[in-house]
């Protein structure tokens, strides 16, 4: 319907439209779209601007979505700097987009010889999972002079050693990264804690079942924050129930001693849809009690996996490196990895 005076006096009900509403509705649209490109368009506000920013220290804090507190460097560290360009990465998601954020950096710099950093706020969220983490936080060359030529966000337009690369935040670079998937997954090994706690999970299931070997598989059900998300950007809806149950025939059909380990953060629905008689499956999260680490730490543990969407459960499904079965949803990261690994296939 076309807002003409006539009916828009209808819709409203008045004579004439008040101006000083009009102007004010204006300007909050305007107030909204600047709002839009400053906070939701990830690279306008972490791109540095190079008259600023004199040590590497200066614009740590721009790659980060948390606080930052004064940082302690060792002393071993005092006294080195950057030769060339460097390698960093802004902060954004949660452990899985981290994961990626810190790969796609390790794997840049592996390509281009350029030394990778990233912002403490990655590395504090990586080092309460993983255990000697190989690429050190930037406040230990906050010291440096920010001696690069330009930066730019993609190794595709990469020319001169001088010139730094920022990814932006939710890098996610799988081509490079599985280039060396083998060491990838070193670079992501778990804190011993985090092991026992998987592996007390595991022979749980054994013993439950009375069996003395078996073949595990994590299962990642994500559901909750994935719902609106999957509407949004992919007009789909979440995967039901008769995805995780086919994927779990064909595992039980493959192999006669199976168990299916469930991590989820809707533990709930899980134990109403998947268990469905079924002895050989575990709901192995708790709502508010288990962390992501330690459910991605069971997944990394599990002989083989089936996963929906998310960077968590690809990560879950990289780190067991077995054979993996995916829900297909497409335009996302998680089918160019299906495409890259052998052994995973897309279902549905
Ligand atoms: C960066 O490297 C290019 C090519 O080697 C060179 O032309 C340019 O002068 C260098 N810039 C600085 C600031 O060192
Ligand atoms: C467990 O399995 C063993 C050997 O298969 C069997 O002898 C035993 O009775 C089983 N125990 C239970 C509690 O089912
Ligand atoms: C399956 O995973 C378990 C636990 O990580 C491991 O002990 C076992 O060797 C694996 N089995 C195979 C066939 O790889
Ligand atoms: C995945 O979905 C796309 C688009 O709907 C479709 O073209 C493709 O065949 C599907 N792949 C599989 C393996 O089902």
């Amino acid at each position: 319907m076309l807002l003409t005076k006539g009916n828009y006096e209808v819709l409203h009900g008045m004579k004439r439209p008040n101006q000083n509403i009009l102007v004010l509705s204006i300007f909050l649209a305007i107030c909204i779209m600047v709002f839009i490109h400053i906070f939701l368009f990830p690279l306008y506000d972490t791109m540095p601007k190079k008259k600023e920013i004199k040590f590497l220290g200066d614009f740590e804090q721009s790659l980060c979505t948390t606080n930052l507190k004064p940082a302690k460097v060792p002393l071993s560290w005092k006294h080195h700097c950057p030769k060339d360009g460097i390698v960093t990465v802004a902060q954004g998601g949660r452990l899985g987009n981290q994961m990626w954020e810190y790969a796609s950096t390790w794997a840049v710099a592996r390509r281009t010889g350029l030394e990778p950093y990233i912002p403490r706020c990655i590395y504090k969220v990586l080092d309460e999972v993983f255990d000697d983490l190989s690429i050190p936080p930037l406040s230990y060359v906050s010291h440096c002079p920010a001696k690069w030529d330009s930066v730019i966000k993609s190794p595709e337009f990469w020319s001169y050693t001088n010139q730094s690369i920022l990814l932006p935040r939710f890098a996610v670079l799988p081509d490079l990264v599985l280039t060396w998937a083998d060491d990838i997954r070193h670079e992501f090994r778990f804190k011993r804690r985090l092991i026992e706690a998987s592996q007390k999970v595991l022979v749980t299931a054994r013993q439950l079942l009375n069996r003395t070997t078996l073949v595990y598989v994590g299962i990642h059900v994500r559901r909750t924050d994935y719902r609106d998300y999957l509407w949004r950007t992919h007009r789909m809806f979440l995967a039901d129930a008769h995805f995780f149950i086919e994927a779990m025939n064909y595992f039980r059909k493959k192999f006669s001693n199976v168990a299916f380990l469930i991590v989820s953060d809707d533990p709930g629905w899980c134990q109403q849809n998947l268990l469905k008689g079924h002895s050989d499956v575990f709901v192995v999260s708790k709502g508010g009690v288990t962390s992501p680490g330690q459910d991605l730490a069971v997944m990394a543990a599990c002989n083989h996996s089936i996963i929906d969407y998310g960077t968590f459960g690809v990560w879950g499904a990289i780190l067991a490196s077995g054979e993996t079965i995916l829900y297909n949803i497409t335009r996302h990261s998680s089918i160019r990895v299906s495409e890259l690994l052998p052994n995973w296939h897309v279902m549905y």
